[in-house]
């Protein structure tokens, strides 16, 4: 009796999860996915290294998980600077992986994998200390935020390293795009290496006005590290601070720190997945009431302020192109319940889900307010925990 035309403005739509800073079952990565498939979105980012914990099974490093899966204990949950001096640690075992892959395929959702490189990596190097500039000994990291110790890049171990678990990891996940992470590594050991400074020196690799000689040893890692990612047929896909040094335009920028990053890329030719931190990280907080808020890292963006996203803004129509999708973001430093997680996601998801449906100019926030009251209905009947500003 009818015939429905509709496409997505955008063809990546996607959520990401945190795994490393707390780790969650299956049973919840499902429930997360299903809440991902409620909202129509096509793309579940896994977040599965970090500092703070590495959880996934590498069957070439098993010590990743018996070492590097655990930390000695946890920040307390309730503000910055208390531990609860307990144990902690989960990681999920490659047929985990596969099961979970099939569930969201089977609601077309594609996962994407994150192995973060060559920063935010204490977890690896505490099982593994060779790969660090100072050899350690180090610790699968207790507090958060951005750690100086990262991989030796000048240890020629460390790229075999990344080769060898993006092998099983491009084995085990169908995706097209691989995320190898990227962001936040600071140079601080490199300056000091006697390894990362001889590369530095045999390459001839200098200070220029744009970057420091250490900036090229991040670029010349992900540079190698994406050639072999396509060697396999696959694409990378990097957060924003790829793009300080020449990386490749076949490698997918992903803009977090605000829109700056995405718009670079965009214009350089890059394709781009728009994530920028002040619309679309759904761990700030989303009132300015925050004493009655769960305990949340700090920022503000309310379901409006999501809803406001322009992808394409600065951006010519032919440069607007390269913009691919969206994405929010959802980092766990402070949630430890899918009760939680419920609330930092809704119904601040079915805003990103009209961001990437529906063209700018068709969109307007009152029309889709009313619409998003009913759809809370919805997640009553379903019991999930959702955050009710919009209908105050
Ligand atoms: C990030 O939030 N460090 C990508
Ligand atoms: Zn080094």
């Amino acid at each position: 009796a009818v015939q429905i035309l509709d496409e997505p403005e955008y063809r990546y739509r996607g959520m990401h999860l945190d795994v490393g800073r707390h780790f969650f079952s299956t049973d919840f990565i499902k429930k997360y996915i299903d809440i991902i498939a409620l909202h129509n979105l096509n793309t579940f980012h896994w977040h599965l290294t970090d500092d703070q914990g590495w959880r996934i099974e590498i069957k070439k490093y098993p010590k990743l998980t018996e070492i590097g899966s655990k930390r000695k204990e946890s920040l307390l949950n309730d503000g910055p600077g208390k531990f609860d001096g307990k144990p902690y640690g989960g990681f999920y075992t490659q047929e985990e992986v596969k099961d979970i892959i099939e569930y969201a395929a089977e609601r077309y959702i594609t996962v994407i994998p994150e192995i973060d490189l060559p920063g935010h990596i204490n977890s690896a190097l505490a099982a593994y200390p060779d790969l660090g500039c100072t050899g350690g000994p180090y610790e699968v990291a207790t507090t958060y935020g951005v750690h100086k110790e990262v991989l030796c890049v000048g240890n020629e171990q460390s790229l075999r390293f990344a080769k060898d678990v993006l092998s099983e990891i491009i084995e085990l996940f169908s995706s097209h795009y691989i995320h190898v992470g990227g962001d936040e590594c600071p140079r601080d050991r490199w300056q000091q290496c006697p390894k990362c400074q001889a590369l530095i020196h045999n390459n001839g690799w200098k200070d220029t006005k744009e970057h420091k000689a250490e900036d090229k040893l991040q670029s010349y890692f992900m540079t190698e590290v994406e050639r072999f990612v396509n060697s396999k047929g696959r694409q990378i896909i990097g957060w924003d601070e790829i793009l300080e040094g020449d990386v490749s335009k076949t490698a997918i920028v992903m803009s977090w720190r605000g829109k700056t990053g995405g718009i670079k890329g965009a214009k350089r030719g890059n394709e781009v997945v728009m994530v920028p931190n002040d619309y679309a990280y759904f761990d700030y907080y989303q009132s300015k009431d925050v004493d009655k808020e769960p305990f949340s890292i700090g920022g503000f963006v309310d379901v409006a302020k999501v809803y406001s996203l322009n992808p394409t803004e600065g951006l010519t129509a032919e440069e607007g192109k390269k913009i691919i999708g969206v994405q929010a973001n959802l980092w766990a430093e402070y949630i430890t319940t899918f009760s939680h997680a419920q609330y930092m996601l809704l119904p601040r998801m079915a805003a990103l889900a009209e961001v990437a449906w529906t063209p700018q100019e068709a969109r307007e926030y009152s029309n889709f307010l009313n619409r998003a009251k009913l759809l809370t209905q919805r997640y009553e009947a379903l019991g999930y925990n959702f955050a009710k500003h919009i209908l105050q």
